[in-house]
């Protein structure tokens, strides 16, 4: 299988030298990168900026913002057998890029932020994808229902839940504990694990899932 997987987090500009971000580390979708190539699919890699290695034998295209992540996904999407978005994208960036460093001239200063695209939601009902889709919902309250809903929402054929309230698991950390949530079938929890372990279940689970040709 041909594999598009998004990664790490998004910087969106503020001025030429900040930006706002979150703590994403990629671990996660990189973990799953190396699982698909172990299986030996094809992985294209869509990345945020992130410090860890990019695993050896993936297309790694290095995005910063929200709206480059975007049309990278649309340009490399129409050729995947699977996608499964990982990656943290921030929800909303400032409306206004300042041209130069904004000095400190007042006690306080407003940035007023507009939404990003929402590459995962646009999958679909936007570039018409017709592969396995596959989300992630990081949630600090309501889990199983909020992601259940974006489940549907989005169109996805496997979503999976974490709950980021918990210290030890989920962003920058190691390990993770997640809940599989599929279109038809009951809520599947996996064990605590490394990144690592969960990302090969969730890749076994990605190549059962594959859908059969459509009927032209
Ligand atoms: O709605 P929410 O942001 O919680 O959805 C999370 C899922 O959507 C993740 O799979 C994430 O990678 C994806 N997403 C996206 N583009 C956005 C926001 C989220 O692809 N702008």
């Amino acid at each position: 299988m041909n594999l598009l997987i998004t990664a790490g987090p998004t910087r969106e500009a503020i001025d030429p030298v900040r930006y706002l971000s979150n703590r994403s580390s990629g671990r996660m979708g990189y973990a799953l990168a190396q699982a698909a190539l172990e299986a030996g699919h094809g992985v294209t890699l869509i990345s945020g900026p992130v410090s860890i290695p990019a695993p050896v034998g993936a297309q790694v295209v290095r995005v910063e913002s929200a709206q480059d992540m975007y049309e990278a996904v649309r340009s490399h999407l129409a050729s995947q057998d699977a996608a499964i978005f990982a990656a943290a994208v921030a929800d909303y960036r400032p409306a206004q890029v300042a041209g130069q460093k904004i000095k400190k001239a007042s006690e306080q200063l407003t940035l007023q932020l507009e939404r990003t695209p929402d590459i995962l939601g646009s999958a679909r009902a936007v570039f018409g994808f017709q592969g396995v889709l596959v989300g992630f919902a990081a949630e600090t309250e309501d889990l199983l229902a909020h992601a259940q809903e974006k489940l549907h929402r989005k169109g996805c054929d496997l979503l999976i839940a974490n709950d980021v309230s918990r210290p030890g698991t989920g962003f920058d950390s190691e390990e993770n504990e997640v809940t599989l949530l599929f279109p038809n079938a009951a809520p599947r929890p996996l064990p605590r694990g490394p990144k690592t372990a969960i990302a090969r279940e969730i890749i076994r689970l990605v190549s059962g899932l594959r859908r059969p040709p459509s009927i032209p």
